[in-house]
């Protein structure tokens, strides 16, 4: 049974500021709010927008933004409830340990490394993707097998068809990235905010220069009917975008691992998660609405790009360079704050002794966990640089959506077990809202393929053999 064992609440509050292993508090709601939005827009508004529109819901893909957005504001809720109880970097590994107990709490500090690391590697590749296409527009050519893993196919500049060699561009954001995340927290925080200003504005442009061009003949019928097959168009349809589209909103429970960083984190981690999740459903309803009215869903269908289709309408090409400066620079603060995220999840684990002392050494200067970063730069430049990782986006998918379900558990479980405990958020309509995000989030996980269901088993099972071994051992908790 001691697998179950919980550390308490009142624990966890007392070890944050103590040690020498303290994190600098220098966050307030808006740089909160930014580190969200930082994590969230990024290669799911650009590019599967128009995939899910041509596929699953027509121009019913802005109510699958609002499907998606519901199912993260009930999961958002919940993080906000039990961040503003329990400040503490670990998200919702802290929040599975003072709640469903150790083991529960190892694997979802486990899972969180699909949602983190894994994330940043498939968006660095991402990155490098768009950063060789901007640089051809402006007549740079990158070597092509310098922009490939050893696994993917490339055609040479002479024809000859081979393979790549490494994905330096991948390699090179992490690095700098992480060079970042060492350097200082507010380092970090700052350049993000500037990253998160232009992406925003890039959006903005988008959606106000392209309403002019809507033609509204594309919004009939707003629901095209149903194919006959679950998921193609129709209600189905609606429902299967919405879990496609869903990655377009992770990273806002983010925020909540910067709750040892922030100034008053009972107050304003839950501002910073619920703001930064409104300001993106917002951006995103008004991106997918006229997106879909300036291009027809059909003529979407296989459209990798059809940002760019769209802006084909406008007489600016000029946006398209805009656009695809848009996507870079989101794709950088994503990789940034998911980086962030997974170094201080490690934290917290290693603080409560779960994983080696070396992910809480923080810098004596610097006061962030430099060691922890510099780990997670080899092991995610290993990664992007010579693996062929771009289908591994829905493992990200799955492992939010396995800490989104903990996370809504935690909230009944504790409104149970400790009713008086000062929780300076409260999350409306419990246990409602917290079963409603539960089962939303579910049959999300259900929409996805059986080889990502596998690739998570075999993931946690991993993680298992590793709590056996050490961290069992080595656990504080365990050992007071
Ligand atoms: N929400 C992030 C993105 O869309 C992960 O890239």
């Amino acid at each position: 049974m001691d697998l179950f064992l919980k550390k308490p609440v009142e624990r966890f509050i007392r070890e944050a500021d103590s040690g020498e292993h303290t994190l600098k508090r220098t966050l307030g709601p808006v740089s909160l709010i930014a580190l969200g939005i930082g994590a969230i827009i990024g290669a799911g508004l650009f590019s599967l927008t128009g995939i899910a529109a041509a596929e699953n819901a027509g121009p019913a893909v802005t109510l699958s933004f609002v499907v998606a957005a519901i199912a993260c504001t009930f999961a958002g809720m919940c993080y906000s409830e039990l961040a503003s109880m329990i400040p503490i970097a670990g998200s919702a590994y802290t929040y599975a340990y003072a709640t469903m107990g150790e083991f529960i709490a190892w694997i979802i500090g486990w899972d969180l490394v699909l949602e983190y690391a894994v994330a940043a590697a498939v968006v660095a590749v991402s990155w490098s993707r768009y950063v060789a296409s901007f640089l051809k527009d402006i007549g740079i050519y990158l070597p092509v097998q310098f922009t490939a893993c050893p696994f993917d196919p490339i055609t040479l500049p002479n024809g000859v068809a081979g393979v790549g060699i490494i994905n330096l561009p991948a390699i090179f954001i992490i690095v700098m990235v992480s060079i970042i995340l060492m350097i200082g927290i507010q380092q970090s925080s700052w350049v993000n905010s500037v990253i998160v200003v232009v992406k925003v504005a890039i959006v903005l442009i988008f959606i106000s220069v392209g309403a002019h061009y809507i033609n509204w003949n594309n919004y009939t019928p707003f629901i095209p009917e149903n194919t006959g097959k679950f998921g193609e168009f129709g209600i189905s349809g609606i429902m299967r975008a919405a879990g496609v589209i869903f990655f377009a909103y992770i990273g806002f429970d983010t925020v909540s691992t910067a709750a040892q960083e922030s100034k008053n984190p009972q107050k304003d981690i839950p501002i910073g998660i619920i703001g930064s999740l409104l300001i993106c459903t917002v951006l995103y309803l008004a991106f997918s609405f006229v997106l879909t009215g300036m291009v027809n869903y059909k003529a979407m269908q296989g459209d990798a790009a059809p940002v760019a289709t769209a802006i084909n309408l406008t007489p600016y090409p000029w946006l398209q360079i805009l656009i695809k400066l848009g996507i870079i620079s989101g794709f950088t603060s994503v990789i940034l704050v998911l980086l962030l995220g997974q170094s201080r999840v490690f934290y917290a684990m290693s603080r409560d002794g779960l994983l080696p002392a070396v992910f809480s050494k923080v810098h004596p200067k610097w006061k962030t966990p430099w060691l922890s970063n510099l780990i997670f730069l080899v092991f995610v430049s290993i990664f992007a640089g010579f693996f062929p990782i771009s289908k591994l986006g829905h493992m990200t998918s799955i492992g939010t959506l396995l800490a989104f379900i903990l996370v809504c558990i935690g909230v009944i479980v504790l409104r149970r077990t400790q009713p008086n405990l000062p929780r300076p958020y409260r999350s409306p309509c419990v246990p409602l809202f917290p079963i409603l995000g539960i089962l939303v989030c579910f049959s999300m996980m259900t929409s996805l393929d059986g080889a990502t269901w596998i690739r998570l088993v075999v993931w946690l099972f991993l993680g298992m053999i590793f709590y056996f071994l050490y961290s069992r051992h080595h656990s504080k908790l365990r050992k007071s």
